[in-house]
């Protein structure tokens, strides 16, 4: 079994619950598989967060969840692109909305919190606080400084340097007009629910794509950066009090600090990624707070992964 990265780090059975957190399994890739079924908690009472990216059809992602919330005492999960990416479930036409939703009722159905869901509150050590997974998708927002003033500048630039996500192809708004716009819906709801929390409670938010840019700034092709985030979202983890942003869809597995947040990418990433790091990720302790510094091993000053292949 894997258990959590260790903290402190002696192989020890933790003594009380942590919050936990990983992404980007992309489970139904070889070698993958294994990783997923070895996916354990340390204490009874971890919760594990599952930040998007979990596989590429509905019942392969609720078959993951479900297994792993027979495992962890709570899950909680945000979709990836990868899930909302249209033809990749045999007989099924979801797309857009109604393909997340779909998500979201399945996974409610098997005990998993989704961000539609009421944000549950960590009592355990490091909290309180209220875990929040969000879904705010992108926006071609990233990069205004570098690649051009208008999102079409930066899309013609990246087309230009044969840069492009997928999702271009595969991630469907519908009904929005655009993923922008859905983005948009999406950041207005979301901004209005972390409004009305309670303001002397920390958070620690989750979501897929980074909520803030300066983790794209390390990819080797910076113009992927388009389909990273939004810069709507950049001072979130100050707004809402963030304790740690938990983040994943770079497949850049470190640690940064902006202020008094942790931002932590958790991805597992695909196996010829992880085999760099001399074997997988396990899920990042969140809570209670590490010690100070990047986790160990961290992705060593200079080192830079490219970005996910589609
Ligand atoms: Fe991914
Ligand atoms: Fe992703």
């Amino acid at each position: 079994m894997l258990p959590p990265d260790g903290w402190p780090g002696d192989g020890s059975a933790p003594q009380e619950p942590r919050l936990l957190a990983i992404s980007d399994l992309h489970a139904a890739h070889r070698g993958n598989e294994e990783v997923v079924a070895a996916l354990a908690p340390g204490h009874p009472d971890d919760w594990l967060i599952v930040a998007g990216d979990v596989a590429d059809g509905i019942d392969e992602v609720a078959g993951v969840l479900a297994q792993l919330r027979e495992r962890f005492a709570r899950v909680l999960w945000t979709p990836g692109n990868h899930e909302l990416l249209a033809g990749k479930d045999a007989g099924r036409a979801e797309r857009g909305v109604e393909r997340y939703d779909r998500y979201v009722e399945r996974l409610r159905a098997v005990g998993v919190d989704t961000p539609d869901d009421p944000y549950p509150r960590w009592e355990g050590p490091g909290g309180p606080a209220i875990v929040a997974p969000l879904f705010t998708l992108y926006d071609y927002g990233f990069g205004a400084t570098r690649f051009g003033a208008t999102a079409a500048e930066r899309l013609e630039r990246a087309k230009a340097g044969r840069v492009v996500a997928v999702d271009e192809y595969l991630l469907d708004p519908a009904p929005f007009p655009s993923r922008e716009a859905w983005c948009a819906a999406r950041v207005a709801a979301t901004s209005a629910r972390l409004d009305a929390l309670d303001p002397s409670l920390p958070t620690v938010l989750v979501s897929h794509w980074p909520l803030h840019e300066h983790p794209t700034e390390i990819l080797r092709h910076p113009e992927f950066s388009l389909w990273c985030g939004t810069p709507r979202t950049a001072d979130w983890h100050e707004r809402y009090r963030a304790l740690a942003v938990v983040y994943g869809h770079l497949h850049i597995p470190r640690r940064t600090t902006l202020g008094a947040t942790r931002f932590e990418e958790v991805s597992l990433g695909y196996p010829r990624e992880w085999r760099r790091f001399g074997g997988p990720r396990r899920p990042r302790v969140i809570l209670p707070a590490p010690p100070p510094g990047p986790f160990a091993p961290d992705v060593p000053e200079g080192f830079k992964l490219p970005p996910p292949r589609d």
